[in-house]
């Protein structure tokens, strides 16, 4: 039997929520389901404003403009995550500087920050790779010591935690991604988080097309009118009644893919060790969003193998992100081979097994089984 990389079906009661609000003659956006999604996210995370966009890289394209980023400013990334991270500023005509990872988590080295920060830097964007938080407290130290806004990429963390905090509540803002590859899910989706409240007022224009449409629906100003540059950044209730069907279910998801991702560790542990193969890290600080499973092979070649090896099983598995600086738009901007050597490394490592909320025991066997009868 096949087994998918993923698998994004409904879990819960995500048809019928899609009917009533086919039903409610309100399918467009800041419908019912859009609102309760907000009170959801704000309830459980504990945030002042929760608005659900169209996608998280439209999260990242938000906070970007409420940051005011202008050009020749500069904003620091880790160089080992998705395009949407950093196109977010350069739309706003950033320069963006890419930072290297820590070996372990794979997330922005915090030891390396203080020394890409120049006179026009302006963000900090942490990446928590696979919903594993970076070091939260050096970052947020570093960034008020140099008055830079930090914007958390929590793409992959929704309700993983760094010293008992949620991840997504440390900086200004975050953004959160419901992708299908996602924990949560409504096929393309996303959402800002606003820590700072001085941001929401302004976030409502941004997100409804720089208009002031959303007091006009609160009936705060009698006419709505253009006030501030801004987008279309608001999902259909069609999609918010499909999310909140998921976020519904959170105790069931995070149980499923916390024992998902244990079996795959306790089947491959002894495997990995005798092999120069590492797992995940999870460092004591941290509990992770359980949002992926991945392995570090000793090299390309052996990664390139295990691929294929699992294909050719019917196991689907992939790689993921390649450094950003050696991408054509990096190496515009001045990238080189050798700058992030630990992204260069691991991006040619890293393998992610299937990982998703309906995969079975039976199929985490025959994955384990697999890779346990991979020869190097
Ligand atoms: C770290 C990170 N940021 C942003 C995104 C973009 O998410 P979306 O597809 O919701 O725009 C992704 C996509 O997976 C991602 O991995």
């Amino acid at each position: 039997m096949p087994v998918d990389f993923n698998r994004p079906l409904p879990v819960g009661r995500e048809l019928e929520y899609i009917a009533e609000a086919l039903q409610s003659g309100h399918i467009s956006g800041d419908g019912p389901f859009t609102m309760k999604c907000h009170a959801f996210l704000e309830n459980a995370l504990g945030v002042p404003k929760a608005l659900l966009t169209t996608s998280c890289t439209h999260a990242l394209d938000m906070a970007a403009i409420l940051l005011g980023i202008q050009p020749g400013d500069e904003v620091i990334i880790p160089d080992f995550t998705f395009v949407s991270t950093v196109n977010a500023f350069v739309l706003r005509g950033a320069r963006p500087v890419f930072v290297d990872i820590r070996p372990d988590t794979l997330n922005l080295d915090e030891c390396r920050i203080e020394a890409a920060i120049t006179g026009r830097t302006r963000v900090v964007v942490p990446v928590h790779y696979a919903g594993v938080g970076c070091e939260m407290d050096v970052i947020m130290d570093i960034a008020q010591r140099h008055g830079l806004a930090v914007v958390e990429d929590n793409a992959h963390g929704l309700f993983g935690k760094y010293k008992g905090r949620y991840l997504g509540t440390f900086g200004r803002m975050a953004a959160q991604s419901f992708h299908e590859t996602k924990n949560f899910s409504s096929g393309e989706g996303g959402a800002l988080l606003i820590n700072d409240a001085s941001l929401v007022e302004r976030a409502e224009i941004v997100r409804e097309k720089g208009t002031n449409r959303s007091r006009f629906f609160r009936g705060q100003v009698d006419k709505y009118t253009w006030v501030d540059i801004g987008s279309s950044y608001l999902p259909s209730d069609i999609l918010a009644a499909y999310l909140y069907a998921q976020l519904e279910q959170r105790e069931r998801i995070q149980a499923h893919r916390q024992n998902a991702w244990k079996t795959y560790e306790t089947g491959l542990k002894d495997w990995a060790a005798g092999k120069d193969v590492r797992l995940p890290t999870i460092p004591p600080d941290c509990e992770q969003s359980y949002h992926m499973f991945y392995l570090l092979m000793p090299d390309l070649d052996t990664r390139q193998r295990l691929i294929a090896h699992l294909g050719g099983r019917g196991i689907h598995s992939v790689f993921h992100y390649l450094p950003l600086h050696l991408s054509d738009m990096g190496r515009s901007f001045g990238g080189r081979a050798g700058d992030c050597p630990v992204t260069e490394r691991v991006s040619d490592q890293l393998v992610r097994l299937p990982f998703h909320n309906l995969l079975t025991g039976d199929e985490q066997e025959q994955v384990i089984e697999a890779i346990l009868e991979f020869e190097f």
